[in-house]
């Protein structure tokens, strides 16, 4: 597998689950919330003990890619020069009646779906949609659990390379890929979708997909 070092932007439920997730398919993980490092040792040591902390604006250094993993609300004060040039999988949803930055709350008013509205701001950027539509419990599944199940998760990309690089590390984590054939197509993984936070193998998260997935 190319992926050996992931950064991971945000500590939270969904963050410190992907790290254990990674952590375990040996992948390095580096993390970030918005403490300091030296303020997230106990937290860490409890829920991503082999995740290095690091201060949010090194989080793409010598990272394969970042997953951004805070909520749509603190957006704003995420550093977008930090991350030119990464792979950004965008794994952020709206929750409910989640205040958003003006920037989002544009791109959505003129019908882009939330990662075109994130790529719009993170313009220097490479973002992919995934890892969005499953619970922090289920990525934190053990292997057997996953594999038993076959669960597949979706990859929205405009990027074939970067599509792919995503898919591996869906793989690595143990689960099963399906490619969307662009950003605008990971609409259907948002939530009040057809698929989200549902267990599906991946023929019927294709199937409820329709046309969009391959
Ligand atoms: N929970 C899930 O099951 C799940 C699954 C998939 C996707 N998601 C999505 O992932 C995002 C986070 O959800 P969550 O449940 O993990 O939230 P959470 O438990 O509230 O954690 C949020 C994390 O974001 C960090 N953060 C806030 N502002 C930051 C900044 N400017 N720079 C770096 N880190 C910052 C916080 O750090 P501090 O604590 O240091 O402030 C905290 O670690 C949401 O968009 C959610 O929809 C969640």
């Amino acid at each position: 597998m190319s992926i050996k070092r992931i950064g991971i932007l945000g500590a939270g439920r969904a963050g410190t689950a992907l790290a254990r997730a990674a952590a375990s398919a040996r992948i390095d993980v580096r993390i970030a919330g918005s403490r300091p490092p030296r303020m997230m040792k106990y937290h860490l040591a409890q829920y991503a003990s082999h995740a290095t902390a690091v201060l949010a604006e090194d989080i793409a250094e010598d990272a394969d890619l970042v997953v951004l993993m805070v909520p749509q609300e603190e957006l704003d004060d995420i550093d977008v020069p930090s991350l030119a040039g990464i792979l950004l999988v965008d794994a952020t949803n709206r929750w409910e009646d989640e205040p958003l930055p003006d920037w989002l709350e544009t791109s959505l008013d003129a019908g882009l779906s939330s990662s075109e509205g994130i790529a719009t701001h993170f313009k220097s950027s490479r973002v992919v949609k995934a890892l969005n539509h499953i619970s922090h419990w289920d990525m934190d599944a053990d292997r057997a659990t996953k594999q038993s199940a076959q669960r597949a998760l979706g990859v929205a990309s405009d990027n074939k390379q970067d599509a792919q690089t995503v898919s591996e590390l869906t793989v690595a984590l143990g689960f099963s890929p399906v490619l969307l054939p662009n950003l605008a197509a990971g609409r259907g993984l948002e939530p009040g979708g057809a698929i989200f936070n549902e267990v599906l193998d991946a023929a019927t998260l294709s199937a409820r997909l329709g046309p969009s997935a391959q």
